[in-house]
């Protein structure tokens, strides 16, 4: 995992960071998704007692739309603002008009919004593009429009503008993984509202795994009273599950038509189908018994294609989900399916030699192409992760490319639709900054990462183009056990994701982005959203310096404040406020916060500033290439690069990302005499020896654990090494010290001398 280190050789290195986004006079307009086309104009339309909006037009949806508008003006400004049709308005001041056109180059999803000073006009050709031009009008109103309930004091203006719009992608795509963390409907319910804000338009369920089904299937009882219930996790050792009955998913699926966004159901096939198979192992290659799984990975039992029955249940479960859900698409998983029970599997090997199949991928194919059948007669189309391309990809299919782009570019070639969620722009599950975040599965995938993906990828012709739908967000919950922690992840990323998806690729502008975000974050703090405050700029990490230097902070959100301590605590809003660049003279632990206007606050992100000499200081390093699951004698081995560094952390060292080792050697000064604690943690495996005995004992494959032991020292130098190895996944190495006069730290880099 993520550790920053700079080597501040010289003051300027410091002092680069540039600050566009502070100071900066507030933008009368902040809309996220940024809209095709824009013209402010002069003055403002004013929300009174006298509004009224007007709906023409016999569409259902429209009068929908038209009374949810109304009601919402109500509760948020206290005034009765009613919905009538247009004809019992004419002549009417201070309309809200929602206006239905035929043509108007629109498109189902675009519309046009004009705002003077005497009324208000969404133009569109049908409901979406309807439901898209009120959220863009939301957006015009003062903030308090989100709130639920009236605010006194506000000034209801919206200002002048004309703006006409309409989306780049069709598929403008959020995932949520209810299989590994289960959050009830309501919670969905909430994810689908932040979704039609800014204007997304499928929301893909991924509502089976190894740890959990999770929809009702009346044929097939035990697939929720066992499949739907873990014993523990890997993150708690409590009991975990729930389901969605088939009404709570028509009450869901209603709901989101009526924001116009399309659920995709996926029922996972034919790997990650533990829990399916925990219910009924007699769908397996050995038939089992099993047990919903407990751990985060790739389960080897999956369905089994050489038996008939399995096909038999897959059509039985198709049968009840496809009527629960009206959209076109189909998910069906494919991703990351073993081979290796179907290699050892009488029946799979003799479905195999009956149809000709050469090996086990063909096998899987084989099998995507019978689901796809059987959901042709259901007039649905399939869709599936990039592995449903190994072996031959089903005729009709639509690949979601997730493995990187490459998927997507060869199902595009060969004149399949594809849906772009590479894990480098689209995992929302990834870290969003490099310190200070909760744990997460691992990755790194900050907001600006995200604005910069483009999904047509650029070797593909413009005909081949016509093939990417769009792209789409996922939300994989392993690490992600509430629906607190969901919003935080995904909220501000959807936002940059959403403007990927719906704005054209010219208008594309991050920092202007993070300006209007600003706006936002007032309006996410009143729908209770817990989104993630941005952290100071220029905070986290480890600093190596050899001279005095000072800490540039950059605030990312004007009007917010930086608070910050210098003596290990953890700063409040009534800290110190950073307002000039501070002076490290030495050693210091600067812990930073941002506050918001509203007082919410972000993350604490703590520097470590290290003042080391470099005629004195330093750690040697011997770094090994191997796969490992235990520590291996070092000692024994020829590195495969050696050096010298200043501190012990990953991230001074250069390595490759998975199946390597790492050995530290130097002396520890011990200032004075005394009691200190030596504190390990570590992904994967550590061990820790003082005076050439073991000391700390962190060996194995394993997430973040920390050891730690206390040891009476005598001032002076003593001999220390610490052995880490990293498997595969996330990776992290911290090693701390507490003693006399020195509170628990990294181990200062002025203490570690290669002699
Ligand atoms: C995936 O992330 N396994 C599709
Ligand atoms: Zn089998």
């Amino acid at each position: 995992m993520l550790v920053r280190i700079l080597f501040l050789l010289s003051l300027p290195a410091l002092l680069i960071a540039s600050n566009t986004m502070t100071n900066e006079k507030k933008p009368a307009v902040s809309i996220i998704p940024k809209p095709l086309s824009m013209k402010m104009g002069e003055g403002s339309f004013q929300l009174s007692k006298s509004t009224v909006v007007s709906y023409s037009g016999t569409s259902l949806e429209v009068q929908r739309i038209a009374r949810d508008l109304a009601a919402r003006l109500s509760s948020a400004t206290g005034l009765q603002i009613p919905a009538a049709p247009s004809n019992e308005t004419k002549g009417s001041k201070n309309l809200v008009q929602l206006k239905l056109v035929d043509g108007g180059g629109f498109g189902l999803e675009g519309y046009r919004l004009s705002v003077t000073p005497d009324e208000v006009k969404i133009e569109a050709s049908g409901g979406a593009g309807m439901f898209y031009g009120v959220q863009t009008l939301v957006q015009l109103c003062p903030p308090e429009i989100e709130k639920s309930r009236a605010t006194s004091g506000v000034s209801w203006s919206i200002p002048c503008v004309r703006i006409e719009d309409k989306p780049r992608f069709s598929w403008r795509g959020m995932h949520l993984d209810v299989g590994r963390h289960f959050f009830a409907k309501d919670s969905v319910k909430r994810y689908i509202d932040l979704l039609a804000s800014y204007k997304m338009n499928v929301f893909h369920w991924h509502l089976t795994d190894d740890q959990g089904w999770r929809v009702e299937i009346k044929k097939y009882p035990r697939l929720t009273s066992v499949g739907a219930w873990r014993r523990e996790t890997m993150m708690d050792c409590t009991p975990h599950g729930g389901f969605y009955t088939q009404d709570e998913i028509r009450e869901v699926v209603a709901y989101a038509r009526e924001k116009f966004i399309t659920i995709v159901p996926e029922i996972e096939m034919p790997g990650h189908s533990l829990a399916a198979l925990a219910a009924y192992p007699e769908l397996s290659c050995s038939g089992g018994p099993f047990k919903v799984g407990t751990e985060w990975g790739v389960e080897n039992d999956v369905f089994c294609p050489g038996n008939e029955k399995t096909f038999q249940f897959l059509e039985d479960v198709i049968d009840e989900v496809v009527p629960l859900f009206p959209g076109t698409f189909f998910h069906v998983g494919g991703d990351e399916c073993p081979k290796v029970r179907w290699s050892n599997c009488k029946r799979c090997q003799e479905r195999m030699a009956a149809n000709g199949l050469k090996n086990e991928q063909e096998l899987q194919s084989y099998f995507v192409k019978r689901i796809e059948s059987i959901l042709a007669k259901h007039g649905k189309r399939l869709i599936g992760w990039d592995e449903i391309l190994e072996g031959g990809i089903a005729p009709r299919a639509t690949v979601m490319s997730w493995r990187g782009i490459d998927g997507g570019i060869e199902a595009a070639k060969s004149g399949h639709d594809v849906v772009m969620s590479p894990t480098s722009h689209c995992y929302f599950d990834y870290y969003q900054a490099a310190a200070g975040e909760p744990k997460a599965i691992g990755g790194f995938l900050p907001i600006d990462t995200v604005y910069s993906y483009e999904p047509v990828p650029s070797n593909l012709t413009a005909e081949e183009a016509k093939h990417v739908l769009g792209a789409q967000g996922n939300v994989w919950t392993e690490w992600i056990p509430n629906f607190r922690q969901v919003e935080y992840m995904a909220t501000t990323r959807i936002m940059a994701l959403s403007e990927v998806v719906w704005s054209p690729k010219a208008s594309r502008d991050f920092n202007d982005f993070m300006q209007r975000m600003t706006s936002q974050y007032k309006r996410l703090g009143y729908r209770d959203i817990n989104f993630r405050v941005p952290t100071p700029q220029g905070a986290g990490g480890r600093v190596i310096m050899f001279h005095d230097t000072v800490a540039v902070l950059t605030n990312p959100v004007p009007g917010g404040t930086i608070c910050y301590t210098t003596n290990g605590t953890d700063p409040t809003a009534s800290a110190s406020v950073y307002s000039k660049p501070l002076p490290i003279n030495g050693d210091l632990t600067l812990k930073t916060m941002l506050v918001l206007p509203d007082g919410r606050t972000s993350n604490i992100v703590t520097t470590n500033f290290m003042r080391v000499d470099p005629t004195r200081n330093g750690v040697k390093f011997n770094y090994f290439e191997g796969e490992w699951a235990m520590l291996p004698d070092m000692n024994a081995m020829k590195p495969a690069k050696s050096g010298t560094v200043f501190d012990i952390s990953l991230s001074s060292v250069p390595k490759r990302w998975d199946n390597y080792g790492l050995q530290f050697l130097c002396m520890l000064t011990i200032p004075v005499d005394g009691d200190y604690t030596f504190f390990l943690a570590s992904d994967d495996g550590s061990k820790l020896y003082l005076d050439r005995s073991e000391l700390l004992n962190n060996d194995g494959a394993h997430g973040m654990v920390e050891v730690s032991a206390k040891r009476s020292l005598t001032s002076g130098k003593h001999k220390l090494e610490v052995r880490y190895f990293q498997l595969s996944g996330a990776q992290d190495l911290s090693v701390s010290l507490e003693g006399p006069g020195l509170p628990k730290q990294p181990i200062p880099a002025r203490l570690l001398s290669i002699n």
